[in-house]
This record gives structure tokens, C-alpha cells and sequence, in this order.
């Protein structure tokens, strides 16, 4: 299929783009390279440097690439930056997401797969959480990616767009296959964070709080390895062919590790010491966040590879070992 992979230079972007190329699709990289790098662009996708809140960038594109089939990656995902600069992610996540949706739909896509997340459901009411979860954002940005979910739903029933929505849970590790080693800068997500503190490049990670509602106290998730996500993506378009329906998928392990979890992990997988210190929690966490990704097991036959610790963290390890 020919697939248009908008914010493909990115982490989650890269990853997938080089999951749909293995695949034997034909790929086309979308991206403004505000977060995104060169370095993660593949010589057998092609790219187009553009921007989704410029509506001409997007007409040129897709007049030229037709693409049968969208991946929408291309968002703010900085969940405390949208509780203090929310105007940037309505512009960026809900109107440059219109913007692609009407673009694709003009365009003639059938299947479009959109970057969503595990924060549509806030504050869990259960753990693992399914995806019968109600819907609760607890910050701005998850409220970004469920308000575009809904938007697609209606954009399916009134012009005929299949969709897929892929709530992703924490994110994690690099390709195994070192294929991909470009660093995100200023990462605030927490194995990033800790790798920074590993390498120096930070004086230490600040664990947000110890006193939650978790077997030791910090902060629970659950970590996906990347490659497992992008994987994830591939199945979604095979779902979206064959099946012609839409689907709302958690893409998690249905287990969860500690922030302390993951300093023990990192020190004993690089063998060195990573300087940490406790301090308040950060507005906004939840205790803990598992998926029940059940559904993404019995609907696409999907199933993580790579999740475990050890390979989510020394892919990662090896990756900004690369770049020192
Ligand atoms: C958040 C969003 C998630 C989004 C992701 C992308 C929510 C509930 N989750 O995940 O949907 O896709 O950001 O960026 O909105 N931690 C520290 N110190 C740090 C950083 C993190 O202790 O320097 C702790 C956090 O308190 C948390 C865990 O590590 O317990 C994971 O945090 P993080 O990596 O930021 O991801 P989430 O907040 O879970």
C-alpha cells in the first residue's frame, strides 16, 4: 500500500516507517522536523519537509503522493506543557489534525491510523485498563487526542474514512536493530531522563514522588517497546483492508514497572550508578497504568516482542551510547 506517514522523522514515526518499508509498503515521510530529525529519514521512504498547519504543504503532498493509506504521528505530546501552554497543543494537535483529516478525505485516503494514547482515560478507575475504560482526559493533551478520535468517527460515518486509533501506552526503547539512534532533545519522559543521568548529560533523575498507592511507592506503567508499537501500525492498516471497519485499540503489556524499577534495571544493565533523589510528585500522575491490550491480541494477532525491561532498556542504552 502506499502509505503517507506524517511526523515520520520523529521517534514513534521513525519506527513505524521503518516497520512499513520492512513490510513491503511503499512509504512516504510528512514531517516539519520541529521535533523530528533527518537522521531517523530512510533512503527507501520519501520525504516531503511540510508543515500539517499549512494547508498548501498538505495539498501539494498529497496531490502528488495519492496515498491510499495516512499514519498520523505528527503532535505535541508533552502532557504538562499542555495543562501550561494549551494553546499550542489546540493548534497544533486538534486543528493541524482537521486540517490532515480533510486533506485525506479530499484526497480520496481510505484508511487512516491515528497516534493516540493512553491519557484519554485519566485517572484509572481500574487497572488493567481496557478499552470500555470510560474516557476522562486529566490533561489537555489527552483531551487533544480523544476530541480527534471522536472527529474521526464522525469523518468515517459521514464520508466513508476507515480509521483506526491505537491508544498508546508509556513508549519506550529503540530499534533492536540499531537501525534507527536519533535522540529526542530535552526528554521528559522518564526512561530518556534517567539514560541522561546515565550518561551525565544530567546532573540526576528527580523521581516525582514515592508515596503513591504502588508496591513501592512510585510512579506504576506500563512500557511498550517501540518496534512493538510500530508493528502495531502495520497490523492496524492489514485490520483496516481486510475488515473495512473501524477499531480502537490499546497498545500496552498488561504489566507494569516502578520508577524504581526501571533505575534498578538501567543501573544493573549498564553497570552504572544512576544518581537519583525523591521529591514531590508532578500534578497530573496517576499511581498506576496498566493496559489490557486483549484486544490488540485477539483482533490483529498482536503481541509484544520487545517489551520486557532488559531489551527496552539496553536497545535504548545502545542508542545514546552511539551518539556520545
Ligand atoms: C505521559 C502521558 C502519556 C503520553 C506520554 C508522552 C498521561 C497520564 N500520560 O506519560 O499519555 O503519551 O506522557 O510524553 O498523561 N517520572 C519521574 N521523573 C521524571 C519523569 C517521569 O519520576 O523525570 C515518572 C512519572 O511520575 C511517571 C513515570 O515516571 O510515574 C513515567 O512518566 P513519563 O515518562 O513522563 O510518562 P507518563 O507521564 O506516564
Amino acid at each position: 500500500m502506499k502509505i503517507a506517514v506524517i511526523g515520520g522523522a520523529g521517534y514513534i514515526g521513525s519506527h513505524t516507517v521503518r516497520e512499513l518499508l520492512d513490510g513491503g509498503h511503499q512509504v512516504f515521510v510528512f514531517d516539519n522536523l520541529s521535533s523530528g530529525l533527518k537522521q531517523n529519514l530512510f533512503p527507501d521512504a520519501h520525504f516531503f519537509h511540510g508543515d500539517i498547519l499549512n494547508r498548501e504543504d498538505l495539498a501539494i503532498f498529497f496531490n502528488k503522493v495519492q496515498p491510499e493509506g495516512v499514519v498520523h504521528l505528527a503532535a505535541l505530546k508533552a502532557a504538562g506543557e499542555s495543562m501550561t501552554h494549551p494553546e499550542k497543543f489546540s493548534t497544533q494537535n486538534i486543528v493541524g489534525s482537521l486540517y490532515l483529516i480533510q486533506q485525506a478525505v479530499a484526497s480520496k485516503v481510505r484508511y487512516f491510523v491515528f497516534s493516540s494514547s493512553a491519557a484519554v482515560y485519566g485517572a484509572p478507575q481500574y487497572n488493567p485498563i481496557d478499552e470500555n475504560h470510560p474516557t476522562n482526559p486529566e490533561n489537555y493533551y489527552g483531551y487533544t487526542k480523544l476530541s480527534i478520535e471522536n472527529h474521526l468517527a464522525w469523518y468515517s460515518r459521514l464520508k466513508g474514512l476507515h480509521f483506526a486509533a491505537l491508544r498508546y501506552f508509556n513508549a519506550a526503547g529503540y530499534d533492536p536493530n540499531s537501525r534507527i539512534i536519533g535522540l529526542e532533545s530535552n526528554p521528559s519522559n522518564l526512561i530518556p531522563v534517567a539514560m541522561e543521568a546515565l550518561t551525565g548529560k544530567r546532573k540526576e533523575l528527580l523521581i516525582f514522588g514515592n508515596d503513591y498507592q504502588t508496591p513501592d511507592g512510585t510512579g506504576v506503567r506500563d512500557y511498550i517497546h517501540v518496534t512493538d508499537l510500530a508493528v502495531g501500525h502495520l497490523m492496524a492498516f492489514d485490520y483496516l483492508k481486510k475488515q473495512k471497519q473501524n477499531l480502537i485499540v490499546n497498545l500496552g503489556t498488561n504489566e507494569g514497572a516502578s520508577v524504581l524499577e526501571i533505575v534498578q534495571h538501567a543501573q544493573q544493565i549498564t553497570g552504572k550508578i544512576l544518581p537519583h533523589r525523591i521529591v514531590d510528585r508532578r500534578p497530573g500522575d496517576p499511581d498506576s497504568l496498566v493496559a489490557n491490550p486483549q484486544k490488540a491480541m485477539d483482533i490483529l494477532g498482536w503481541q509484544p516482542k520487545y517489551s520486557d525491561l532488559k531489551t527496552i532498556l539496553e536497545t535504548t542504552w545502545k542508542a545514546y551510547q552511539a551518539n556520545l
